[in-house]
């Protein structure tokens, strides 16, 4: 059986759900509860990790589990002594619901709740941290897979769900200072411990010459990965919660924080064969998780797979898109701003010039005011020599093309924009509300590039 039932079991100790609401009606889902918490945990050989954040109380955040096109509903329950919110990454909800302060929710203080409800309209991989004080919230622990489900998935033998970050922690296992400003100026700030599914290189069973479906969520502030499966037939079938349109190796990838990959693996044949998933960026590759052959092979194949169903994300018409250009700059000013919900008080970043720590009370301007229902390219260029995931919320974009690489036509909410590379990302502006725009290196949100669009 999959270890990563046992963790979800595990970690569903702090999943409990609560009687209906009072007034809902029985139609209404259970919500699920996720009250956060300051609990220590075995991060590194040398003890516990004191101070880490979770939601529930029994190590990692729980995978939450949803069915696409079934409504859902949590209950966020703030237990620690800093206010917080919940953002649910890539999933398209209602504006009310997006969990960004300020713009669109009340801060959720301590001893308070927030219930979030929606139906996510898109099968895949996501993932849900808070959006205040996120470099200390999510650099701590508030960082949760989501699962959305679709019966007309193809059946695979196993599912492994694996959250990779990693930890700031010194030689004792303690946290140390989460943010360097000469780092957070450059590439942010690394952890110096990392984890999948907060362990090291977890091993986990896997039927012989059986199709395993493995999801996989970076949900690191900083680290950039080069994904490689080593051992097995490998193939990427989806990124960032959408089906790829063509299945393909994965031969280092490039993946940025708040990005996801689905990957088939067809296991070896022979018992006790080990698989690896890699970590092949930079000078030291990472062996992230392993997964072993069990029982005698099952001898499936990985081109009987059939593909997965495409979301229903509305295709961006290209004749009548307005365009909408923002440049990703440095800037050399440092303009002093207040700690509000964790801003670090340096504007380091700009888009389109103007820096935002973003989640503050005072917004800048909207980046653009969009029709609703109207067709969008964003003309997006990295005038830095740094790489950023640039995250959209709210709505789906396609990835037109890009300026340094071949690029599929690939539905997804964030983009790892290279150095000096532009793009093209077309959407549909059907969602109404406002809706940010930023960088998922948490440094680089919270020192500027941040901002918004609005769709009315
Ligand atoms: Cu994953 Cu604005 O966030
Ligand atoms: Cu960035």
């Amino acid at each position: 059986l999959l270890k990563t039932a046992a963790i979800a079991g595990a970690s569903g100790v702090g999943l409990s759900t609560i009687g209906k609401f009072a007034g809902w009606a029985a139609a209404k889902p259970e919500p699920v509860i996720l009250q956060t918490a300051r609990i220590q945990a075995k991060l590194m050989d040398v003890g516990q990790t004191r101070n880490v954040l979770t939601y529930g109380n029994a190590g990692m955040p729980p995978v939450l589990r949803m069915k696409k096109g079934e409504p859902f509903a949590a209950r966020l329950v703030n237990a620690i002594d800093d206010p917080t919110t919940i953002h649910w990454h890539g999933v398209r909800v209602p504006n009310k619901m997006d969990g960004v302060p300020f713009l669109v929710q009340p801060y959720v203080y301590t001893g308070d709740h927030f219930d979030y409800a929606f139906t996510p309209p898109d099968a895949g991989t996501f993932w849900y941290h808070p959006h205040c004080n996120t470099l200390t919230q999510m650099g701590h622990g508030l960082t949760g897979v989501i699962v959305v489900e679709n019966p007309g998935d193809p059946k695979f033998d196993s599912e492994v769900v694996i959250n990779l970050r990693d930890w700031r922690l010194g030689d004792d296992g303690q946290f140390i200072d989460q943010f360097r400003p000469r780092d957070a100026a450059k590439t942010g700030t690394y952890g110096t411990v990392r984890t999948a599914n907060w362990q090291d290189q977890p091993q986990y069973d896997a039927p012989a010459g059986g199709l395993v479906r493995l999801r996989a969520a970076i949900t690191d502030v900083t680290r950039i990965y080069a994904f490689r499966v080593e051992g097995a037939e490998a193939a990427v079938i989806a990124l960032d919660g959408n089906p790829v349109p063509q299945r393909f190796a994965p031969d280092a990838l490039l993946l940025g924080p708040g990005q996801r990959i689905e990957l088939a693996i067809r296991m070896p044949d022979e018992e006790g064969a080990i698989v690896s998933l890699r970590d092949v960026r930079g000078t030291r590759p990472k062996v992230l998780a392993t997964l072993r052959a069990t029982g005698s092979s099952l001898k499936r194949d990985i081109r009987d797979l059939p593909p997965l169903e495409v979301n229903p994300v509305q295709e961006v018409d290209l004749t009548a898109a307005r365009h909408i250009s923002l440049a990703l700059s440095a800037t050399a000013e440092n303009i002093p701003s207040d700690s509000i919900c964790g801003s670090l008080g340096y504007s380091f970043w700009a888009i389109n010039k103007v820096p935002w720590s973003g989640d503050t009370p005072d917004p800048t301007a909207p980046l653009a005011e969009l029709k609703l229902g109207g067709s969008y390219v964003i003309d997006m260029e990295n005038l830095t020599p740094q790489s950023h995931p640039m995250h959209l919320h709210g709505m789906s974009f396609k990835v037109l093309s890009s300026s340094t690489r071949q690029v599929q036509p690939m539905i997804s909410d964030t983009y790892l924009m290279q150095p000096n590379e532009k793009v093209q990302l077309g959407f549909v502006a059907d969602n109404p509300g406002d809706w940010l725009l930023h960088c998922h290196v948490i440094e680089h949100q919270k020192s500027g590039m941040t901002s918004y669009i609005r769709v009315v």
